[in-house]
């Protein structure tokens, strides 16, 4: 089912188009990822937004066409269906829910704790985990209940980007090393090469803006699907998946991203930020009842968060109130 959008005030679509062009600038402090040699071609000055409310209302700024792959967004998605798959007590044995303060691609905690369970599902080795547990019995049909999953949410088919995949495939020397540690220490549900498969599609999967603020929606709506009127995944796990991102989400800035900002939100090497805002959070915003927010600006910094983005992402938070704190 097409879903059909109509815009906010005036003025606040302005607005939006404003601060893109105020904060585009930024992007000269960061650069395309490149240990990923898909993504360094990218256009590192591009910045996008789209934020869209539970009755279609949406505001759209910047480069909105753009098509780039999920990354590390992908990792909220997998949990929330290794959830449904698997049930909250199964999933929890395997990978914890505490941040780390490393890096996103660190292996150094699953020796120096044991037993070696990852730390939380936001990051390589968690989502590693947690893809190798999705349903499924070959890495196509994984790879396939998460398209279908993330297509029942964005309301579109979506596809996995070969080049991004395949540019990945042949230099994830780390995580292939994630994941046999995480195979020798008993935290792998399926053989190393099938679970880095389907981690590594999941990253590659290609979305708009839009797409990622509908995402967002949904999470910020816990699980239920305003337009189409059903519960999509369970609330229970969409608190969850909340809190992580709160916790974890930003990687090893989660907590300056929560005091300074606010608002539970996932980043990508690829540049991409979904952010969740909650009903209650946003009573000064055109979105008094939450919404999703998606933004794309794939100039990064050192942690891998779009340096762009997150500036204006700071400013929206901050002129609309939309802190959950
Ligand atoms: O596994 C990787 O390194 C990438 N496919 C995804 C990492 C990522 O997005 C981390 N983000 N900041």
């Amino acid at each position: 089912m097409r879903i059909h959008h109509h815009q906010v005030e005036h003025h606040d679509s302005q607005s939006i188009g404003q601060w893109v062009e105020q904060f585009r600038p930024f992007s000269k402090e960061g650069k395309c990822a490149s240990y990923i040699p898909a993504l360094a071609q990218k256009d590192p000055q591009q910045l996008a937004i789209s934020i869209i409310g539970p009755n279609s209302e949406q505001i759209v700024g910047g480069d909105v066409t753009e098509l780039f792959t999920l990354q590390s967004v992908s990792k909220v998605v997998t949990f929330i269906l290794a959830c449904m798959d698997r049930g909250l007590p199964y999933v929890l044995e395997r990978v914890d829910v505490e941040p780390t303060g490393d890096t996103f691609n660190s292996i150094i905690r699953l020796e120096s704790h044991q037993p070696g369970k990852p730390f939380n599902p936001m990051i390589n080795a968690g989502a590693i985990t947690v893809s190798s547990m999705l349903d499924g019995s070959s890495p196509q049909e994984k790879v396939a209940k998460i398209l279908s999953f993330l297509e029942q949410m964005v309301g579109k088919q979506l596809k996995v980007n070969e080049e991004v995949f395949q540019s990945e495939w042949q230099t994830a020397n780390r995580n292939r090393s994630l994941a046999y540690y995480l195979m020798d220490s008993g935290f792998l549900d399926c053989p190393v090469e099938e679970a880095l498969e389907v981690y590594l599609k999941q990253c590659a999967i290609e979305v708009n803006v839009s797409d990622l603020a509908m995402i967002g929606l949904l999470i910020a709506n816990d699980g239920y699907h305003p337009q189409r009127k059903i519960q999509l995944f369970p609330k229970q796990v969409a608190k969850l998946a909340k809190a992580l991102m709160v916790t974890c989400g930003m990687y090893n800035a989660s907590g300056k991203f929560a005091a300074f900002i606010g608002l539970p939100a996932k980043s990508g090497v690829s540049g991409a930020i979904v952010a969740a805002v909650p009903n209650h959070a946003s009573l000064e915003s055109p979105f008094p009842a939450g919404c999703g927010i998606g933004i794309y600006g794939p100039a990064i910094d050192d942690i891998g968060n779009s340096v762009a983005g997150v500036k204006l992402l700071k400013h929206v938070a901050d002129e609309w109130n939309m802190t959950i704190f």
